[in-house]
């Protein structure tokens, strides 16, 4: 009994690393090419995430936004940390929803230090890919 309740606790933890490390492994593929391994950022070009979502991540709006920029892309003028950006972030539609949760995952847990209940889940996903919203209807989520 006691033994399988330690395996049980173990095999929990190696779940959480492991979606972790799928995170990052995704972040590296997906994401670094634009915002940098850490999430640093390139001025002039993609905002900085390490450090500046958390506030977001707090609200069900900022979350919203969040996992819609994930799916749909987004497209206009920003500014963050202080710096304009006006780029355009691509949609990753094409990763399957358990791949966006792990990448915001990472995004959010390991580069903004933003608690699990706090970050992006399924049911955000699939409440963003039924808007469907076009990248320049995104920027507008990002004021509200
Ligand atoms: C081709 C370059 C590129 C790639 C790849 C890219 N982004 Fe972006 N990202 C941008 C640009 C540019 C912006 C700012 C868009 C604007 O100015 O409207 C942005 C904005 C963002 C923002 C909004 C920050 C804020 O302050 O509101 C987040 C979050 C984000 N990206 C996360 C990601 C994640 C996660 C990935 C990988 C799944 C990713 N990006 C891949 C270029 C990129």
């Amino acid at each position: 009994m006691r033994r399988a309740l330690v395996l049980g606790i173990a095999l929990a933890a190696s779940t959480a690393a492991c979606a972790q490390d799928r995170g990052a492994a995704l972040f590296a593929e997906h994401c670094a090419v634009c915002h940098e391994k850490k999430g640093e950022g390139i001025p002039g070009f993609a905002p900085r995430l390490a450090g500046n979502l958390a506030d977001r991540a707090k609200t069900e709006t900022g979350r919203a936004y969040l996992a819609q920029l994930t799916v749909s892309g987004m497209m206009g003028p920003i500014v963050s940390g202080g710096e304009r950006f006006n780029d355009a972030m691509p949609s990753f539609a094409a990763l399957s929803d358990e791949q966006i949760v792990a990448v915001a995952g990472y995004v959010l847990g390991e580069l903004n230090g933003v608690p699990a209940e706090q970050r992006i889940t399924p049911q955000d996903v699939a409440a963003a890919r039924k808007r469907a919203l076009p990248p320049n209807e995104v920027r507008r989520m990002r004021d509200r």
